[in-house]
């Protein structure tokens, strides 16, 4: 028998599509009584993952469990996990309640739960109507409620939210939200970090197949702490008396100022006054959280935002700008450390495992 735990675990998971490297050494774990958010741009092998989850793609190696199991040994599979896939048919002809029931019979469940997943999709007036007539939020909420008919301990959404009107989108976040607290277990992917926001607890975060971060929400959004941007005249000496004040989240900007985290503008101005190191300007910046989520999927085309450091294939300076001076760099390099939740994985330098 499986564990009964309702965990999904990610392990070292990869697939290769031929030349195509869509997944790579993937791995975390999904608790019950929690929504994960599975964020990643167009391509970033959101869907494979999911797929090799629920046994429709085989991993190239590592392995996707749910309740310790791979899909494909669990007793009852739609008793344990309900999804939502990309591109889900249905036959047009047939009305909502009738695919339900098909469903239904199918995974064992008595035909009144068609009714029920109905009323908790919010599809009850439509139930009768043709699904080939449904708009597609109706589809979405139509495939939601086929997901839910075996009552599943886990639910596993892919994009849900595409094709949700605003209240479709409020309504589905309160629906997961709550689901979750009723110790179920929630993993739901978006290529959009503000779509999911509100309604994850924590998050894994890919691109081009590998791991950027994963961690809490929380913590995300702790690392996203303002740092102020300093135009020195003279940046190695200001490096040095920051660092002599004790002051050690330093990072070269890529346009040449000296980004500083975990300071106020008056304790850099006053270091850089003792030490005698003309300042020609600061500025605060504030990260939000979008922002940061672009430069953690996007690192073939923006720097690393400073304090964090450089990540994925390629590994090397982005076009353009970048990098500073040879001895600056240096000095840099030596200081960086990532922020919690941030963390060094494997030979492909992707961010991963949360401790
Ligand atoms: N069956 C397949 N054959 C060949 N390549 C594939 C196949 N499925 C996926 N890929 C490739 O794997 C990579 C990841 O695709 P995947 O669909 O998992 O991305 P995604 O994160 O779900 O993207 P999106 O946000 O666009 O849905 C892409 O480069 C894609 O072209
Ligand atoms: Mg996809």
């Amino acid at each position: 028998m499986h564990d009964g735990s309702g965990r999904i675990a990610v392990q070292d998971l990869t697939k290769d599509f031929g030349p195509v490297r869509a997944v790579q050494n993937l791995s975390f774990t999904v608790e019950p009584g929690s929504v994960t958010g599975f964020l990643g741009p167009n391509g970033a092998g959101k869907t494979t993952t999911l797929r090799m989850l629920l046994g429709l793609v085989t991993p190239t190696s590592g392995s996707a469990t749910i309740n310790g199991r791979p899909h494909d040994q669990l007793v009852h599979p739609a008793r344990v996990v309900g999804s939502v896939l990309e591109n889900e048919g249905f036959h047009p002809k047939r009305t909502a309640r009738n695919h339900l029931l098909v469903y239904a019979a199918a995974i064992g469940m008595p035909d009144q739960r068609a009714d029920e997943v109905l009323g908790l999709v919010g599809l009850s007036t439509a139930a009768d109507r043709k699904a080939g007539g449904f708009s597609l939020g109706m589809r979405q909420r139509l495939a939601l409620a086929t997901a839910l008919l075996g009552n599943p301990q886990v639910l596993v959404l892919d994009e849900p939210a595409n094709g949700l009107d605003p209240e479709g989108i409020l309504w589905l976040r309160n629906f997961l939200r709550s689901y979750a607290r009723e110790g179920r277990t929630v993993l739901v992917s978006s290529h959009l970090l503000n779509e999911v926001e509100q309604t994850i607890d924590n998050v894994v975060i890919i691109s081009q197949g590998v791991t950027r971060y994963y961690g809490s929400l929380e913590q995300l959004r702790k690392s996203q702490r303002s740092r102020v941007l300093v135009q020195p005249a003279d940046a190695p000496a200001l490096v040095k008396a920051l660092q002599e004040g004790g002051l050690t989240e330093l990072a070269p900007n890529p346009d040449g100022r000296v980004a500083v985290s975990g300071a106020t503008v008056q304790q850099i101005g006053d270091l850089a006054a003792k030490a005698g190191v003309a300042i020609y300007g600061m500025q605060e910046d504030h990260a939000d959280l979008e922002k940061l989520f672009f430069q953690l999927t996007q690192p073939q085309f923006a720097a690393a935002p400073p304090g964090y450091p450089q990540q994925g294939p390629p590994q090397g300076p982005p076009p353009g700008g970048f990098p500073p001076p040879p001895q600056y760099q240096q000095q840099y390099q030596q200081q960086q450390t990532p922020p919690p939740g941030f963390q060094q994985q494997g030979p492909h330098q992707g961010w991963g495992g949360q401790g």
